[in-house]
Order: structure tokens, then C-alpha cells, then sequence
């Protein structure tokens, strides 16, 4: 018996939010609840080196493949609206890899930024770095100062990237910055709310959902203020791979947790409150 071949792509009205999708992309589409997506959503963005090395290549070309992910994972936030996407592309400790890759990933980036900008235009996407911009090689701090600039004005979905970002420094940059405030105008107490106000991500609601690849059960100094309350989804997929259906079956995940900010768990509550002691 002859067996048909699933045709890969599907191609559906013109007006799917999504574009063109694929048939299993068309499946997870339908299951979700539009109301109910994260009002932000942060990912660690692992196993580049890995996906190269599985297929003898040097790790750079890892990092490119990822590229293309956070390509699509950034389309794909902005046609669902998702008012935030937080990627973690460079941390302070990555500094420590050799230094042919860290001048890969800063060019890729610089890279990306040139390629892309008329596409982030395009999908009114404002972009922000997290992170110590004053120690990153001047070229960077340049490309990414414009990209803020120029996308300032954009109303839809935030595109945050880490850049030489580590949780702990955010935290002690915070702090430093209230001490110094507080001092000038003769206080000593700070609120939760002051606190969030001075860290990078300011202005912006704390990740709802958390997406790690590559399997490691590591949270690996990101956003440890503002994730007290994220879901948390690790998959095994490497970055490379998880495409935008594996996207879409985080989503579906995500929306069967119950969030209980320290409550009880009557029903599903969706309100991003701070609460102690879950
Ligand atoms: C971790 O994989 C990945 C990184 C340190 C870099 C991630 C950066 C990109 C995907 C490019 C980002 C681009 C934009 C546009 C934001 P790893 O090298 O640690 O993988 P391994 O654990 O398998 O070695």
C-alpha cells in the first residue's frame, strides 16, 4: 500500500495569526487559549555547543543555528502579543569561554541587529538590553544603544536581551542605586515595588513563564528577582531545535499549571501578585 507523506507545511488562511503554519503548528495553535499566554516570558536559551558537536561542527555554528531560533521564538511572541520576551544571550560568567567564541556571539549579534531591524520595525517590537552595557566592546554598546533608539517608539511586544547580565549583579546595581538615593533624601526603608523600579527589567511585569532547553535543571543567575513566581518548563530539546512547535507546546503546558502565589489553589489564578511564602 502506498503510504502519503504528510505534507510538512500547511498552508492555512492568509489571516492565521501565526502566517503559515505547519499541520502539528495548527494542532498546538488550537489548543491555546489566547487570554491565558504569559504576560512575559523569559528563556535560557541552552545546548548550542552541544547541537553542534553532535553533528561534528565547531560550536559557532551552534550559536548561528540558535540564531535562527530566537528568530522565529521573537516572531512568533510578537504575532501572539506576549507583551515581553526576556532572551538570555551572553551572561557575566560567559566571558570565561574562549575568546574566538565571545567575538563570535558579539558580532552575531551585531549581526542580527543589522539583518533584523526592518523585521522588529515591522512587527513593532522595542527592544531593551539587560545587562552591563558600559563593559561590552564599544561597537556593541553602539549597535544596541541605536536599536534602543530606534525601536523606542514601537508599542508592541518588548524584546529584552540579556547582555553580559548576571541576576546577583543586577541585584547588588539595584541596591547601590537605592543606597545612594535613600541617602540623598535622608531615608532607610525601601519597598518591593521601589526595588523592582531600579532593576533592569523596570516597568515591565515578572516572567510568567521560564523556558530552559537542553535539560539542565539550573536556573544559572537569571532574573532571580523577577522569576520568584515564574512557571518553570525545562525540555530537553537544545536551542537550535525548539522550534516554534515546541514553542507552542510550552504555551500548552504552561496554561495547565495552577498558580498559587502562596494561596491555596482555588482555581487558576492568573494575577501576578507578590504574595510570601509559597
Ligand atoms: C548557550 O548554549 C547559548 C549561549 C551562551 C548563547 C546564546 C546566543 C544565541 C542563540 C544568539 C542570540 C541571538 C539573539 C538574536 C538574541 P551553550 O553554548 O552553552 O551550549 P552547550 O551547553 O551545549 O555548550
Amino acid at each position: 500500500m502506498s503510504h502519503t507523506p504528510q505534507p510538512k507545511t500547511l498552508h492555512v488562511a492568509a489571516s492565521h495569526p501565526l502566517g503559515t503554519v505547519t499541520a502539528e503548528e495548527a494542532y498546538l495553535f488550537e489548543k491555546l487559549d489566547l487570554n491565558q499566554l504569559p504576560r512575559h516570558l523569559a528563556v535560557i536559551m541552552d545546548g548550542n555547543g552541544r547541537w553542534a558537536q553532535r553533528r561534528h561542527l565547531p560550536r559557532i555554528a551552534g550559536h548561528k543555528a540558535g540564531t535562527e531560533t530566537a528568530r522565529t521564538t521573537i516572531e512568533t511572541c510578537a504575532r501572539l502579543k506576549i507583551e515581553a520576551l526576556t532572551l538570555y544571550a551572553f551572561s557575566v560568567e560567559n566571558w570565561r569561554r574562549p575568546k574566538a567564541e565571545t567575538d563570535f556571539l558579539m558580532q552575531l549579534l551585531r549581526e542580527y541587529l543589522r539583518q533584523e531591524m526592518p523585521l522588529l520595525q515591522k512587527n513593532n517590537i522595542r527592544m531593551r538590553f539587560l545587562g552591563r552595557a558600559d563593559e561590552l566592546p564599544e561597537e556593541v554598546q553602539r549597535d544596541t544603544r541605536e536599536a534602543e533608539i530606534e525601536t523606542a517608539k514601537n508599542t508592541g511586544t518588548v524584546l529584552c536581551v540579556a547582555l553580559n547580565y548576571g541576576g546577583r549583579a543586577e541585584i547588588v546595581h539595584a541596591v547601590n542605586q537605592i543606597l545612594q538615593e535613600k541617602k540623598n533624601a535622608g531615608q532607610a526603608q525601601v519597598t518591593e515595588e521601589e526595588f523592582a523600579e531600579k532593576m533592569y527589567t523596570a516597568g515591565l511585569p515578572d516572567p510568567d513563564l521560564l523556558i530552559r532547553t537542553s535539560g539542565e535543571m539550573r536556573v544559572s543567575n537569571f532574573l532571580l528577582w523577577q522569576i520568584a513566581y515564574a512557571e518553570i518548563y525545562v525540555t530537553e530539546t537544545l536551542w537550535p531545535d525548539f522550534n516554534r512547535a515546541r514553542l507552542l507546546e510550552a504555551f500548552v503546558d504552561y496554561q495547565k499549571r495552577e498558580r498559587r502565589y502562596g494561596g491555596i489553589g482555588e482555581g487558576k489564578s492568573r494575577k501576578p501578585v507578590r504574595a510570601a511564602g509559597e
